[in-house]
């Protein structure tokens, strides 16, 4: 009866089932929502979404003007040309990844995703029957991309008769915060003209970044040596997940790009997905962004600060750099499965973490959490992790 996209298991898994038992005296340190931290919106962020022009219907696919040229504003706040023809609206980045794989790719076609990565890839993929193909992040080079393991897995996929339509780079990474380096963009654009792919790029942690290494792409988008596809949205550039607004920066040579976006507008054309009320808010919602956003980088470097003076360097455990996004990456002793410690941390000691298998990770064991929590919560939840990281093996 059913289409084979949707996977065959959708039950909760034992990490799930152990958190649900618990709910009531856990402390989570996997909250991803903005929402939910005790940070909210200014009392006027909002007040741009009670307009009267919210009576009225009148869609462009690609997003009204005045909204397009927000997002236009916010790029070139970052530096960067983005003229509102470049520009797509979405109800979120996951849709412009449905969008962009709906674009590309026949069904059976390949798409390379780094590993480790952000889990909602493989669930995005599967719905538009693409395949997903891993390249690794090397963790000798603190996780950062690079081009030659891509061309290595790339040449790989060819040798198996797959296609390769898309490389996506998640620029900063999550949960790793690493970038792109220009040297390794270029080589990549280089093939990626050569060989017909295009590189999508999803930036939605762009305002987030405490620590580029030199040389760190912020926005591949810039660049038009080759199609290339940028990703960004309300959800994280205004903490403002609830209100569904993402967008597609769109560059490359200009009959590819010109191709791209004339059939881009047309899969927008068959969704119409992003409502008046944010697009006519979104002039509003961005220009308050900086005010969230501030906040946000606040509490996300106060509670890394707490983190480390559990965790001290030269320790059993190591903190990973926070170089960019919300997450905090922990490495820990392989002493047991991951699976098992998580599910422990949860049953004995009273706090949720994510393993770091859920981001395929290379090998174990590393723990993901959130650095969103209010502090005094994850002063407290660290402190249960460092007492169940200590009992490990006992
Ligand atoms: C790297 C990355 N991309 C995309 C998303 C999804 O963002 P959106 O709410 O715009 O769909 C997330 C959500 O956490 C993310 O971590």
């Amino acid at each position: 009866m059913f289409s084979s996209r949707i996977p065959d298991s959708r039950t909760a898994n034992r990490l799930t089932r152990a958190a649900a038992r618990h709910r009531e005296s856990l402390v989570d340190l996997t909250v991803s929502n903005p929402t939910a931290v005790g940070l909210p919106p200014s009392p006027t962020a909002l007040e741009g979404l009670a307009s009267p022009a919210n009576a009225l219907h009148e869609p462009d696919p690609r997003g009204t003007l005045p909204a397009r040229r927000a997002v236009s504003r916010y790029y070139s706040d970052h530096g960067v040309e983005a003229a509102e023809d470049r520009l797509v609206l979405t109800a979120s980045s996951s849709e412009a990844y449905s969008w962009l794989f709906k674009l590309l790719c026949e069904p059976g076609d390949s798409v390379l995703v780094p590993a480790p990565s952000y889990p909602l890839l493989d669930a995005l993929a599967g719905l538009e029957s693409v395949d997903l193909a891993r390249y690794p992040l090397p963790p000798e080079d603190g996780w950062a991309v690079q081009a030659d393991a891509i061309f290595e897995t790339a040449d790989r996929l060819r040798a198996a008769g797959r296609r390769l339509k898309a490389v996506v780079l998640v620029n900063p990474n999550n949960p790793t915060g690493t970038s792109i380096a220009e040297p390794e963009l270029e080589r990549l654009e280089e093939r990626a003209l050569r060989e017909g792919f295009a590189l999508v790029s999803d930036e939605v942690f762009l305002d987030y970044r405490f620590a580029d290494r030199p040389g760190d792409v912020r926005i591949a988008a810039a660049r038009d040596r080759a199609l290339v596809f940028s990703l960004g949205g309300l959800s994280k550039a205004a903490a403002l997940p609830q209100l569904k607004l993402g967008w597609i920066l769109a560059n490359g040579p200009d009959a590819l790009l010109a191709a791209a976006l004339e059939r881009l507008e047309w899969v927008a054309d068959a969704f119409l997905s992003v409502g008046a009320p944010v697009q006519n808010a979104l002039p509003s919602l961005l220009g308050g962004r900086h005010r969230a956003a501030s906040e946000i980088r606040g509490r996300l470097l106060e509670n890394d600060r707490r983190l480390r003076a559990a965790f001290p360097a030269g320790g059993a455990v190591g903190v990973l750099p926070l170089r960019a996004g919300w997450t905090a990456v922990l490495r820990v002793p392989a002493v047991v499965p991951e699976e098992e410690l998580v599910v422990s941390l949860v049953e004995r000691h009273g706090v949720l973490v994510h393993p770091g298998y859920f981001f395929d990770f290379p090998r174990e064991a590393f723990l993901v959490l959130s650095l969103l929590p209010h502090p005094g919560l994850f002063e407290t939840g660290v402190e249960r992790l460092r007492d169940g990281i200590g009992a490990l093996g006992r």
